[in-house]
């Protein structure tokens, strides 16, 4: 395994190209399954988890392949319809292939995912939604085993919480099937919009994108997509974050501001100045004395996890990082995932005065001198991040063990933040 060295204390500066997002990566690559024939995907980020979907395409029969940013997919053979534990225990989403495996072969087997390190994470509203479209799914040895009669039917589903991945199985299960299917409570994530226009250019129709109720006009047969992954708001998020915590100033580009728009109010909240272009979004500290270097910190501010368009959780750790270096006391609310403080130990670790209190964390900022290096571990993808971001920051060498967690979701992570001037490297654990 590798870790990864960061020499911290030096303010990040300059502008950093933003990739394609993996939670719309992944469920538009399981969309390819809805269609026999070539698919082109562009701006997809060669990630270790775009690696492992890929992987699982091809035990379905599908092949692949990577030109740059874009991968061709030839679903013209589906042979399989089981995705495994070995595959599915190292991602999650893989569940994402149930729904397109049950339009298009009407059948599908694929591992229970379990859970993980920010919660357990069930999928007991993808079953209940295709149950609703005529599906029975049997759970026996840690599988479900999903199998339709005949052609899906189109229902009324309704998600007691908006799910992410529910609201996109659901779609690309409803969308060969017969009849109309109302999706209410339905997630409204830019990724899943991103799916919608995918589906939709394939010759799907669904009404309703960007609002929590979706209807979905089933049909009988979609072509081949030709698309664009849109821009990773969690990358950008991250870097934004980073580069405020280092006391430097910069600008995230290849990215849709819009889509970030609940973190450019909470750090224009704590005093940094944001502006944002078509493409772009920058960064500069309170009083705009990034580039003289001299620069007096920032607020603390609260923050509660919503869904989409509220504050991301997945920006929830980063944003921690960035409220312990402030002059200030904040609570941060998780309220989406029951275990996702994995990170608040390690920050600990570094100087940082933080206190759980079941949901909440009471973040007790001292300033953007407060933290000093040390050894840590990352425990989950955006827990890593968080690392990453407050060791910069930190006086002196930080070491992240188990950066495999980082490498799922970050492309060219060392690249992109040398490139802003920072000091990190890898090296063999
Ligand atoms: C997606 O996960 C993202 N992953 C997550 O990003 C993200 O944190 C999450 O949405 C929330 O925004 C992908 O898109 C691949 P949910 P997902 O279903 O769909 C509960 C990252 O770091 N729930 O929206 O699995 C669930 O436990 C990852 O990139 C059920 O109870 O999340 C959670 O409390 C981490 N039963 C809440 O709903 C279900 O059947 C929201 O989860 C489904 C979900």
């Amino acid at each position: 395994m590798e870790k990864l060295i960061l020499e911290g204390g030096k303010p990040l500066f300059g502008d950093v190209p933003i990739s394609g997002a993996k939670n719309a990566a992944l469920p538009l690559i399981a969309a390819t399954l809805l269609a026999p024939g070539v698919h082109v995907l562009h701006n997809v980020p060669d990630l270790r988890d775009t690696r492992t979907f890929l992987r699982l395409m091809e035990d379905l029969g599908v092949t692949h392949q990577r030109e740059g940013d874009t991968v061709t997919i030839d679903a013209t053979e589906v042979r399989d319809i089981e995705a495994s534990y070995d595959l599915v225990k190292t991602m999650r989403a893989s569940v994402l292939v149930l729904g397109p495996l049950l339009a298009r072969r009407g059948q599908a087997k694929v591992s229970l995912p379990g859970g993980c390190a920010i919660g357990a994470r069930p999928i007991n509203f993808h079953l209940a939604g295709f149950e609703k479209l005529g599906v029975t799914c049997r759970l026996e040895h840690g599988y479900v085993d999903a199998a339709a009669p005949g052609r899906l039917r189109g229902a009324c589903v309704y998600f007691e919480v908006p799910s992410v991945t529910g609201t996109e199985n659901l779609l690309m299960a409803a969308a060969l099937a017969e009849g109309v299917t109302t999706i209410k409570n339905a997630a409204r994530e830019p990724e899943v919009g991103n799916l919608i226009d995918m589906l939709n250019s394939m010759g799907a129709n669904i009404q309703g994108k960007n609002t929590d109720r979706l209807i979905v006009t089933g049909v009988t047969s979609l072509a081949p997509a030709n698309c664009r992954i849109i821009a990773d708001r969690i990358e950008a998020g991250t870097y934004l974050l980073a580069i405020a915590a280092s006391g430097g100033e910069g600008r995230v580009t290849c990215c849709q501001p819009a889509h970030c728009s609940s973190l450019i109010d909470k750090m224009r909240q704590a005093g940094f100045i944001l502006e944002c272009g078509d493409d772009w979004v920058a960064v500069r500290q309170p009083g705009g004395r990034g580039l003289s270097g001299q620069a007096g910190g920032w607020k603390a501010v609260d923050v509660k996890t919503m869904p989409f368009p509220g504050y991301p959780t997945d920006l929830q750790a980063q944003f921690m990082a960035l409220m312990a270096l402030s002059n200030g006391m904040c609570v941060i609310t998780e309220t989406i995932f029951e275990n996702r403080f994995m990170h608040v130990a390690e920050l600990q670790r570094l100087g940082a005065d933080i206190r759980i209190d079941g949901r909440s964390a009471v973040v007790s900022g001292r300033g953007m001198k407060a933290l000093t290096g040390a050894r840590l571990m990352a425990t989950d993808l955006r827990a890593s991040s968080s690392l990453v971001i407050a060791g910069l920051a930190a006086q002196g060498r930080s070491e992240i063990s188990r950066i495999y967690h980082l490498e799922r979701g970050y492309e060219n992570l060392v690249e992109k933040l040398s490139a802003l001037g920072a000091t990190v490297w890898k090296e063999r654990e």
